[in-house]
């Protein structure tokens, strides 16, 4: 069984997650926006694969006999100054949530909650890739600067990252 503060916190991190998916969706909206279709296809990727983090969560609190409770997702920004400033965005952002994976895993160890520390180990190992992977493209985007070319290149790399659910949804997964 969880205690009370475990089970508030893993509620606050399954919001966290969901808004997640809701930041990266709104992001993709930007770059959608301005055609830049393989930032967009990324972002709808990456908002995918928040809503995936958040499930784990939401089974997890049902295996351990806890109560689900969900909370209203803050609205994300959806305008930026440039793709730059919007991965900059992005990285400050999954170095906040590798924090919040940190703090839970203390709290797990202050309440001497192994099951949850375990649980809470997939998400430190997705935090190092989560960081590193926006970390590498945000560092791509300075080295292009102002230059529509660069732009442009990346944008047609970051389109091999499809939407594993969508493309299901509308058929094309077969
Ligand atoms: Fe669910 Fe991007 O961390």
């Amino acid at each position: 069984m969880l205690s009370e503060r475990m089970l508030k916190a893993l509620n606050e991190q399954l919001n966290k997650e969901l808004f997640s998916a809701y930041f990266y969706l709104g992001i993709a909206a930007y770059f959608k926006e301005r055609n830049l279709d393989g930032f967009a296809t990324w972002m709808e990727a990456q908002a995918e694969e928040e809503l995936g983090h958040a499930m784990k969560f939401y089974d997890y609190i049902f295996d351990r006999n806890g109560r689900v409770e969900l909370e209203r997702i803050e609205k994300p920004k959806q305008t930026f100054e440039s793709p730059l400033k919007a991965f900059e965005a992005v990285y400050l952002h999954e170095v906040g949530v590798t924090q919040s994976i940190f703090k839970l895993v203390a709290l797990a160890r202050e309440e001497n909650d192994y099951a949850t520390e375990q649980f809470l180990q997939w998400f430190v190992e997705e935090q190092v890739e989560e960081e590193a992977s926006t970390k590498a493209i945000l560092d791509k985007l300075k080295i292009i600067g102002d230059h529509p070319q660069g732009l442009f290149m990346l944008d047609r790399e970051l389109k091999a990252r499809t939407p594993k659910l969508r493309t299901l949804l509308q058929g094309g997964g077969q």
